[in-house]
Parts: C-alpha cells; sequence; structure tokens
C-alpha cells in the first residue's frame, strides 16, 4: 500500500510580469478564466484527486488569495437575505474546509526548487502535490487524478508530461523515457531547459508532480541552476538517483496562462464550452471575428 497523498502544494510567489499592468495590484493566479481565478482551478483540480490540504507559498501583494479561500461572511450572509441561494452553494461548494488552507511566503525570488521548499515544514515527512497553477490542465478526469492511479500502483514519484514542437522544448523540463510502466512509464533522466540537441526526448514536464518527501534534503543542496535560480528539476534529478519517477502522459489541453496566448486561448475555450454562456458567447466570437477579416 502506497502511503496516500493529501497534501498539495501551490507555489504563487511570482511577479506575474508579463501580465502588467493588470498585475500591479492584483496577483496573477487570480486572473480569471471566464469566472473563477486560476488558482482555485487548480484547487478544483487537487480536490477532485482527493486533496485534502492545500499549502500555498505566496509573496508580498498576495493575500489577497487567502481572503479568496476564506469565508466572506458578510457577503454570504448578503446573498443569503436576499435569496440567491445558487451563489451561495457556489461559495461554499468552492471553499475548503476550515483548517484545510495553509499559507506560507517565499521571501526571495529564487525559483521553483526553493519555494517548494519554504513548504517544507507545511508538507513534513510525507508524499505531497506540486500543482503550478499557471498551467492550466483541462481534462476528465483532471490530470491530477490521472496521476494518482499510476502513483496508487507504482509508488514513488510521478510527473504528468506531454509532447510539444521541437521549437518549444527549451522553455521547459524535459523527461528521458525509459521502461513502459502500465499506462506510464519510468523517466530515464531529466534536464531543465535544454538546447534541442541535449533535450532526452520531446515531452516536457506539465506543472504536475507527486513527490516523496525526500526532494526537501536534495532541494537544499542545490546551487542555482538554469536562470540562476533554484530548480526543483535538478532535485528531481538528484532524487531519481534513489527512487523511481514515473511519467504519465495524461489525456488534456494544457494552456500555459502564464502567457498571453494560452490565457486568451483558456478564457476562449472554457467560455464556449459553459452552457450558461458557450452559444452567445460562439455568436460573439464569430461575428468578432467576421469584423477582423475572418479567419
Ligand atoms: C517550470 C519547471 C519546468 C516545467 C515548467 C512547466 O518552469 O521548472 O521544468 O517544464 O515549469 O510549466 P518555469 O515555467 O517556472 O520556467
Amino acid at each position: 500500500m502506497v502511503k496516500k497523498i493529501n497534501k498539495a502544494v501551490f507555489p504563487v510567489a511570482g511577479l506575474g510580469t508579463r501580465f502588467l499592468p493588470a498585475t500591479k495590484a492584483v496577483p496573477k493566479e487570480m486572473l480569471t478564466i471566464v469566472d473563477r481565478p486560476v488558482v482555485q482551478l487548480a484547487v478544483d483540480e487537487a480536490r477532485e484527486a482527493g486533496i485534502e490540504h492545500f499549502v500555498f507559498v505566496t509573496g508580498r501583494n498576495k493575500a489577497v488569495i487567502e481572503d479568496h479561500f476564506d469565508k466572506q461572511y458578510e457577503l454570504e450572509e448578503t446573498l443569503r437575505s436576499r435569496g440567491k441561494l445558487e451563489e451561495l452553494r457556489l461559495l461554499e461548494s468552492d471553499r475548503p474546509s476550515a483548517g484545510q488552507t495553509s499559507f506560507t511566503r517565499q521571501q526571495e525570488p529564487l525559483g521553483l526548487g526553493h519555494a517548494v521548499w519554504c513548504a517544507r515544514e507545511l508538507v513534513g515527512n510525507e508524499p505531497f502535490a506540486l500543482m503550478l497553477p499557471d498551467v492550466l490542465i483541462h481534462a476528465s478526469p483532471g490530470c491530477l487524478k490521472q496521476m494518482m492511479q499510476t502513483y496508487d500502483s507504482h509508488g514513488g514519484n510521478v510527473i504528468a508530461v506531454e509532447q510539444v514542437a521541437p521549437e518549444e522544448i527549451h522553455r521547459y523540463g524535459v523527461v528521458g523515457i525509459g521502461k513502459p510502466a502500465g499506462d506510464a512509464f519510468e523517466i530515464s533522466g531529466m534536464v531543465e531547459k535544454p538546447s534541442p540537441e541535449d533535450a532526452p526526448s520531446n515531452k516536457i514536464i506539465t506543472g504536475r508532480y507527486i513527490l516523496q518527501p525526500e526532494i526537501f534534503d536534495k532541494i537544499a543542496n542545490q546551487n542555482p541552476g538554469s536562470g540562476g535560480e533554484i530548480q526543483i528539476t535538478d532535485a528531481m534529478i538528484q532524487l531519481a538517483e534513489d527512487q523511481p519517477f514515473y511519467g504519465v502522459e495524461f489525456e488534456g489541453t494544457t494552456y500555459d496562462c502564464g502567457n498571453k496566448i494560452g490565457f486568451l486561448s483558456a478564457n476562449v475555450a472554457y467560455g464556449l464550452e459553459r452552457e450558461d454562456i458557450g452559444p452567445q458567447f460562439k455568436q460573439a466570437l464569430k461575428q468578432i471575428i467576421a469584423e477582423a477579416g475572418g479567419l
């Protein structure tokens, strides 16, 4: 029996410079896909996969994320007194229960690996999920739930991977492909942001991880890597000397909401599939595209 994954870590300390001026006062994770903040969608995915505790690694200017996952007592009372029960139910069902969230701050922007390390005390000595909220994965069941199947049968460490075009590879961590392991495969190597000739495959690390707690000691030993930052991939390379890593090619569509095209595409895709606004939105889009000279 593998140890159940109860906690997920959400690094949300990034500055969001690509979305200025929107992100001057609003954290990029609070930008919305239709009407749900990006970070809420990551929490939704975690809850679906059975996660019961949500650890956020935040930074200065991010306090509103904590407010978002709190009970907004006055708002809820107002909704109740006005009979807006549908909206009230939505707020209640989205909200983790009291005590299910923890927040800590990454005091300096030293990299993703360092952000994860900041969660070490809150995670403790148990395996955990790591979810990068910028990477929005539209999938049913969700990506983390798909990964849990591999974890339940193999244990160890599990990473979501997907294939990208050769010219995209240098922007990501890349895995080497080893032996098949059920629906997944053993990862034979990893490299962070390789040049095309150094990439072991065209399968990239997609922002969802299940990691064993020994990762924290490995992070603590890291020198700055790619981009002068403490990289989670470098710590995983070391951990892979002692423990297995599996790659899961999940079913689903990824939107990189850390850049404008990915963010706008996600809004279009999620808007179109909404029952309440989808058909009308499609008409509006058709008109906009026709007026812009067609496709
Ligand atoms: C991080 C990881 C990288 C991964 C990527 C997914 O990079 O370091 O391995 O492929 O997220 O989006 P970042 O986007 O923070 O540069």
